[in-house]
């Protein structure tokens, strides 16, 4: 019997179909991330052109690449190149990361204080997520990260999201001043 992977289109059409049943958040993380781990393992899964930085624009060397949007799903593909990082920001949508190439250190915040324009963070931790690892963004409870690839390959992943994030309202947060900045990306490339 010849086994077939588990591609993108079955990933996505699985994903479809849990979404469907308005899953309670555990369930759509319990059963959505061993969906996405499945798919990573998958070494076929991406296409090479998009385990590339895009090697051009303002950030040539990160790549954002939407692989499939739907009505409550929106998945991509995201390259961080050697030394490409970002600072915290928040995603107002759940979200699972699943690395494929190489890692991504990965740290995580959450709120501390905040007044008007100003939030204090504090970091709860940082790891470096491996290829076959899933990572989960919680919304309002564990959703803040910042990304850095401080190797010197190229780190690709497969983002999945529960809204598209061009357009959606979110914030980035200044370490230092403690400022927070509104955001909203007007075409496709952040994550
Ligand atoms: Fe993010």
């Amino acid at each position: 019997m010849v086994m077939t992977r588990y591609a993108l289109e079955d990933f996505v059409g699985d994903m479809q179909e849990l979404v469907a049943t308005r899953p309670s958040q555990d369930q759509l993380f319990d059963r959505g991330s061993v969906y996405l781990e499945r798919l990573i393992r998958n070494p076929d899964a991406l296409p090479e052109e998009f385990q590339r930085p895009s090697g051009t624009g303002k950030r040539a060397n990160h790549g954002s690449y939407a692989l499939h949007r739907s009505e409550g799903l929106f998945v991509s593909a995201v390259v961080w190149g050697p030394g490409d990082r970002i600072g915290p920001h928040d995603h107002k949508t759940w979200g699972m990361i699943g690395v494929m190439g190489n890692a991504i250190e990965e740290t995580r915040f959450r709120r501390v204080d905040e007044h008007d324009e100003y939030v204090k963070l504090e970091q709860d931790r940082s790891v470096l997520v491996k290829p076959g690892d899933v990572s989960l963004l919680i919304p309002e409870i564990d959703e803040i990260h910042a990304m850095n690839n401080p190797s010197d390959r190229p780190t690709f992943e497969i983002h999945v999201y529960g809204k598209d994030l061009v357009g959606l309202e979110r914030y980035r947060y200044d370490l230092e001043t403690g400022l927070v900045k509104r955001f909203a990306s007007d075409k496709f490339d952040n994550c």
